[in-house]
């Protein structure tokens, strides 16, 4: 038998532990612990050296940025940025902050997260709880980064601003947050803000993307701040098609699939009813297979002239490859982290190498949709 390794350390952890901790407490703890650690030198340049060791084939440049690799972390887990080089740490290779909305907001009442254990999923609705764009700008304009990494900045409608007012909050944070973004997210997909999905239309969509691009270019004057949107993983196909098309024609720089699901039939949920039947986003394992498919659409019909963010279910280094061959130059997770632990993207960076190496392709760029560019052939 094999000695357990550490993964199998976390796992024990996990089980004794965090299980036993309200998911909402559990994760504010880890969160303290990561944030501590990478605030002593020594102890950061050691987590950093086990955990994020570097893969010059996994370098990846997107967005007019490079990057140590294609795997970051997804929004959510750091909403107010306070933990950049803690999750850089540990081996992301990208942290997207937020979301972040125009005004400060207490997200909606406790519990609002829960643990589906059996399906290695979450449901969550937090509702954009979160400082507001001022104390993020503000957080952000002062951080001394440690580790150099990426930063998206994804900003979301403030729950108190009416529907048809939507694009002057979002503006808002946009005039706040762009200089300080290394690429901006305008997400329309969380389900957890009433009407928030609604702006995935194309008729208000439209003039969202607009008037946040109008404003990136207003307030960042010396470079050109990328920007992507966030979809829902419940949109219908044809709705995929739609907002593709939609970046195409306002000239977006990338599209990021999935968010959380509403969708509960057919997943093969084995938790207990009760938790299953919790509003909120469904993350997680049971989102894989749809975020896929709705990568795979996108990138059918895009190609290569947007950038795509695989998220979603992304559990393994199997998963992450999966999605590069599907279209994916990036791709992030969050709710595998929660079960899998620090090692979750050390495991996907090393899994990663290994597949890119057995494979016919000479670069990870070159692996980039290689499964539909093989279908159409
Ligand atoms: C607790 C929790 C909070 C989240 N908050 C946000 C958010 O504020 N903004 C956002 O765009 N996505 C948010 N997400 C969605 C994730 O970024 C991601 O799109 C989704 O969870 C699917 O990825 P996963 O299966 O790896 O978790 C959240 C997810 C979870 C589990």
């Amino acid at each position: 038998m094999s000695r357990p390794g550490p993964e199998h350390m976390y796992k024990f952890f996990f089980n004794v532990v965090f299980k036993r901790m309200d998911p909402e407490k559990a994760h504010y703890l880890a969160f303290r612990w990561i944030r501590l650690a990478a605030r002593v030198p020594v102890l950061r340049t050691f987590v950093a050296a086990v955990l994020a060791p570097r893969y010059e084939e996994l370098r990846t440049e997107a967005l007019g940025l490079r990057m140590h690799g294609p795997f970051g972390l997804a929004a959510g887990f750091d909403k107010n940025a306070v933990a950049i080089d803690g999750m850089s740490m540990l081996g992301f290779d990208h942290v997207e902050i937020g979301t972040v909305t125009g005004e400060a907001q207490p997200g909606n009442p406790k519990k609002r997260l829960f643990r589906l254990v059996p399906d290695r999923a979450l449901i969550n609705r937090m509702g954009f709880n979160n400082e507001g764009s001022a104390a993020v700008a503000a957080r952000l304009h002062a951080r001394v980064p440690v580790f150099k990494t990426v930063v998206g900045v994804n900003i979301g409608k403030t729950k108190v601003v009416p529907e048809a007012e939507a694009a002057a909050d979002y503006v808002k944070s946009t005039e706040r947050l762009a200089a300080h973004a290394d690429y901006l997210v305008v997400n329309v997909s969380s389900p957890n803000t009433p009407g928030l999905r609604n702006l995935q239309a194309t008729e208000s969509l439209r003039p969202l993307l607009t008037a946040v691009r109008e404003a990136a270019d207003r307030t960042v004057t010396d470079r050109r701040v990328p920007l992507l949107v966030k979809i829902a993983p419940d949109l219908a196909d044809e709705d995929v098609d739609a907002v593709a098309d939609l970046a195409l024609e306002l000239g977006l720089d990338g599209i990021i699939a999935t968010n959380t699901t509403i969708a509960r039939e057919g997943l093969g949920l084995k938790s207990d009813p009760a938790l299953v039947k919790e509003t909120g986003g469904l993350s997680g394992a049971p989102v894989k297979e749809r975020s896929l498919a709705v990568l795979r659409r996108l990138h059918a019909r895009v190609g290569d002239r947007l950038v795509l963010v695989g998220v979603g279910g992304i559990e393994n280094a199997e998963d992450a490859w999966q999605r590069i061959l599907a279209g994916a130059t990036l791709i992030q997770g969050y709710s595998a982290f929660i079960y899998e632990g620090p090692f979750y993207a050390r495991a996907i960076h090393k899994g990663l190498a290994a597949r890119l190496a057995a494979s016919p392709y000479a670069t990870l760029a070159e692996a980039v949709g290689a499964d539909n560019r093989k279908a159409t052939a």
